[in-house]
């Protein structure tokens, strides 16, 4: 969603008549986007900002930015979790502004240049942003798409909530035209962002009575915003992140079957396989009920792909909480994991429970459950050897620029000699020759 953000970001200065310069050490304007999800990410914001203001203000290390530097801003969760506490941290910050509130940038960046200087700019929970649609004009084939803001899930040890706001669903016809214009520019993938996606239309309406796909029922607005993107001439593949299990219904499979366009990949974040965890998570979800989820997925095709976010050392979180959770990884046969140490974040429930699970012992299940996976992924990969797998095509890999690499629909890296002119953004067809935990290699077909 950062990375999203920052894009518009620029698309917006950039047509305020701003510049993009590629070295860091070249640049009058920086803007660091901050995430606060776990404390070090928001450490590591609040620690590069710094630096630049240092910068800025010609003290510590000028390479860090050539001494060129006249004006720092940070954007992001960060500055919502911080409130004017960020000018403490940050005395010499020239403008911090919250999610939700980015198309005021331009502006902001204007009344720096006359002289102003800490500037802060929070949103309202229910804040509808200007400029989310805002795209740059770089030629790519792939491009986010914000579908969904904020989150009402209230996990106990989720700050995303309090930083993101309450869930606003955008209007089925501004993403519709949105993915239109992209399109229309040469995109050939869109990832459809939102903290819990499969809650589309939920709280809010996003489709009206007026349009002509309007759904019956809200269980339905999401299938059908697939629908209506799956008609848009030129788009190939449609992706989606990150669900919440609840979301995972026979609906959705539904989808999946109709819309071929729509990639046979689900970010299903587990966090744990302890049902007692769960609970005491406010997940609202039993490990049976996930496995479930999963079953439906793989009954619909076995090669689909799953990915999932697990914490370890959740407080209370016992050897047999953990056992339960490295052995629903096995029954899961995730494609691929993110395995985070659980830290507490100000002002969420869990925040308020000791901490008891010790950092050495976090990190020793965060190996084992690594581990795990590299093993686990090295099987699901190993299915595919001798398969035929579509692959919307990258460029050069970046470890052998010899071989090219891209993605097939179960966002699997695929690397491949290029026997023949290629170029970025084209579909070709890879048969699997070897497989890897984390890559397929194969050969053109
Ligand atoms: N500590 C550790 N990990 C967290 N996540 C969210 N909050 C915390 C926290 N307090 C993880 C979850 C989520 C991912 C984006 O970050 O696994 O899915
Ligand atoms: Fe956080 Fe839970 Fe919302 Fe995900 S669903 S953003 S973990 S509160």
């Amino acid at each position: 969603m950062n990375v999203r953000d920052s894009e518009a970001v620029e698309a917006l200065l950039s047509a305020a008549g701003h510049v993009r310069v590629d070295e860091e050490s070249d640049a009058e304007l920086v803007i660091v986007n901050s995430c606060t999800v776990r404390d070090m990410a928001e450490r590591k914001a609040v620690g590069k900002c710094g630096n630049l203001i240092a910068a800025k203000e010609g003290r510590g290390r000028q390479s860090e930015t050539g001494g060129r530097v006249k004006v720092v801003g940070l954007m992001g969760c960060a500055v919502k979790r911080m409130g004017t506490d960020v000018f403490k941290a940050l005395p010499g910050l020239d403008f911090a502004v919250g999610p939700r509130r980015f198309g005021t940038i331009p502006r902001l960046v204007e009344r720096c240049l006359a002289g102003e200087t800490r500037i802060l700019e929070l949103p309202d929970d229910d804040e509808v942003p200007a400029g989310m649609d805002a795209h740059g004009g770089g030629a790519s084939f792939q491009s986010y798409v914000t579908i969904l803001l904020g989150c009402d899930n209230r996990c106990s040890y989720c700050i995303v909530p309090d930083v993101r706001g309450h869930e606003y669903s955008r209007p089925a016809k501004e993403v519709v035209a949105e993915v239109r214009a992209l399109a229309a520019r040469g995109v050939k993938e869109v990832c459809l962002l939102g903290q819990s996606v499969l809650r589309y239309g939920v709280r809010n309406k996003a489709w009206t009575a007026d349009d002509p796909a309007s759904p019956g029922g809200y269980v339905e607005a999401f299938p059908r915003l697939l629908e209506a993107l799956s008609a848009i001439d030129g788009l190939e593949r449609i992706r989606f992140t990150s669900a919440h299990p609840k979301g995972c219904t026979d609906e959705l499979v539904r989808a999946y079957a109709e819309f071929p366009k729509v990639c046979r990949h689900l970010h299903l974040p587990v966090q744990s396989g302890s049902d007692r965890i769960l609970a005491a998570m406010g997940r609202r979800y039993t490990r049976a009920e996930y496995l479930s989820a999963i079953a439906r997925l793989r009954a619909f095709d076995p090669e689909f792909a799953v990915t999932t976010d697990v914490i370890v050392g959740y407080p209370g979180e016992t050897d047999d909480d953990f056992e339960a959770t490295r052995s629903l990884m096995d029954e899961a046969g995730f494609d691929n994991a993110f395995v985070f140490k659980y830290s507490p974040r100000p002002g969420t429930r869990s925040a308020a429970l000791p901490d008891d699970v010790p950092t050495a012992e976090k990190e020793r299940r965060d190996q084992i459950l690594l581990a795990g996976q590299q093993q686990r992924g090295l099987m699901r990969n190993n299915r595919l050897a001798g398969t035929v797998r579509e692959v919307l095509v990258e460029g050069p890999s970046l470890r052998n620029a010899a071989r090219w690499s891209g993605r097939d629909g179960g966002n699997r890296i695929v690397v491949f000699e290029p026997e023949r002119p290629l170029t970025p953004g084209d579909l070709v067809k890879v048969r699997i020759a070897e497989a890897h935990p984390q890559i397929l290699v194969g050969a053109l077909v």
